[in-house]
């Protein structure tokens, strides 16, 4: 047997999280429930987002958003009143942010969503004022959204959200053609009808789909879709690596220590190659409640991934896992062997190279935290 591997089923806490054990469920209902700023993005706020003063495009960007959100909330008819003094409502906007990894995106729609719906920063208690009713607002991941579009059908989806004042869509991607075809029906459908809507991308709206399918054949939808946007660009290097270097992966004595600091009721413990199994079988849409209750996860045994499909379920997890907030530590491969090379100058690139930026930022977070705790 090779050195006490580290693994749920050796570790000696019965409480341990068991993930390989769960197969989720979760239903449209569910999922459009929870349609907010996950854990990581619950207390960015416009004031809180500091624009880069060599990238005039973050400032502008952060200005725009904030005016977009206020007009947004006060276009859109508050629920109640007379019917017959009640005046349509205006064709919905739409502004698409488009930039590279870590500039700030996600921050500045979530920044967005909590000024529309009036949520206070953190230190700020409520005004005695705030009897307005909160224009309804939403935040999904494009990938959701296709998911509920999937789940729902076209007419219950666009029923879902036609109420609401903003639909803020981050990572807004083309990958294939069904989802151009349902990103143009759902927009067309839910925008005259007063919905305004902010999408981010790491893709320019005109750049849609390209090099994952034959684009060129849908450019009618690409250009339908774009249309209805303004678009802007934020531009500049990645916050997340601001002053300081890729974090490297962690060494096992690093990693069994991380691990041993954590509280056992809410740790999870899986290697590469148990994870890489999970992953076929529960679909991305569900990788929330995988993780339900989860707040600490260790990965052992990082491999080189040599599958484009196992490499893109692995990035997938990553951003969900980001996005929550959930602590994690890696251990094995160097973070630069992970994903092929030919996958990182691929159709794909950007998703590799935001899997890396976000998986450096939480070694980064969970070593500082693992020092804190030492100190
Ligand atoms: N200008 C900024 N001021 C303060 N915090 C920032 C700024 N830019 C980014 N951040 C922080 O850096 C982290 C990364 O930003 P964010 O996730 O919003 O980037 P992104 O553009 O959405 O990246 P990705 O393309 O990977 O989704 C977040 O924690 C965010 O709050
Ligand atoms: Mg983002």
């Amino acid at each position: 047997m090779s050195a006490s591997p580290l693994h749920a089923k050796h570790y000696s806490a019965p409480t341990l999280i068991d993930l390989s054990a769960r197969r989720p469920t979760l239903t449209p209902e569910q999922l459009t429930r929870s349609l907010c700023p996950s854990a990581r993005f619950q207390d960015v706020r416009f004031r809180t987002y500091r624009p880069n003063p060599d990238f005039p495009s973050q400032a502008q960007a952060s200005a725009a958003l904030e005016a977009f959100a206020a007009r947004a909330a006060q276009g859109h008819a508050q629920p109640g009143g007379l019917r017959l003094f009640r005046r349509r409502q205006p064709e919905g906007q739409g502004i698409y942010l488009d930039g590279g990894f870590g500039v700030g995106k996600t921050h500045l729609l979530a920044s967005t969503y909590h000024a529309a719906s009036g949520a206070q920063g953190p230190s700020q208690a409520a005004p005695k004022s705030a009897s307005k009713v909160a224009p309804k607002t939403a935040l999904m991941s494009f990938q959701d959204l296709m998911y509920i579009i999937g789940a729902l059908g076209m007419l219950r989806a666009v029923e879902t959200f036609k109420d609401h004042a903003l639909l803020l869509i981050d990572e807004f991607e083309l990958d294939d053609p069904g989802s151009t075809h349902m990103a143009n029906t759902f927009l067309a459908q839910l925008m005259p009808g007063g919905a305004s809507v902010v999408a981010t991308s790491n893709t320019e709206s005109g750049a849609l789909g390209q090099g994952r399918f034959n684009a060129a054949d849908f450019q009618r939808q690409i250009q339908g879709i774009s249309s209805r946007f303004l678009a802007v660009g934020i531009d500049g290097p990645d916050y997340r690596q601001r002053g300081a270097v890729p974090s490297e992966i962690m060494s096992d004595t690093a990693f069994r220590a991380w691990t041993g600091q954590q509280d056992s009721a809410t740790l999870a413990l899986i290697d590469f190659r148990e994870l890489g199994h999970l992953l076929t079988e529960v679909h991305p849409s569900r990788f929330a409640r995988l993780l339900e209750g989860v707040q600490a996860l260790s990965v052992s045994e990082l491999r080189e991934m040599r599958d484009q499909n196992v490499a893109l379920r692995f990035v997938h997890f990553i951003d969900k896992l980001y996005d929550l907030g959930i602590r994690a530590a890696f251990s094995g491969a160097a973070l630069d062997t992970l994903f092929d090379e030919s996958y990182r100058h691929g159709a794909y690139a950007k998703k590799y190279s935001r899997a890396l930026s976000r998986l450096s930022e939480m070694l980064q977070e969970s070593r500082a935290n693992a020092q804190q705790r030492a100190d």
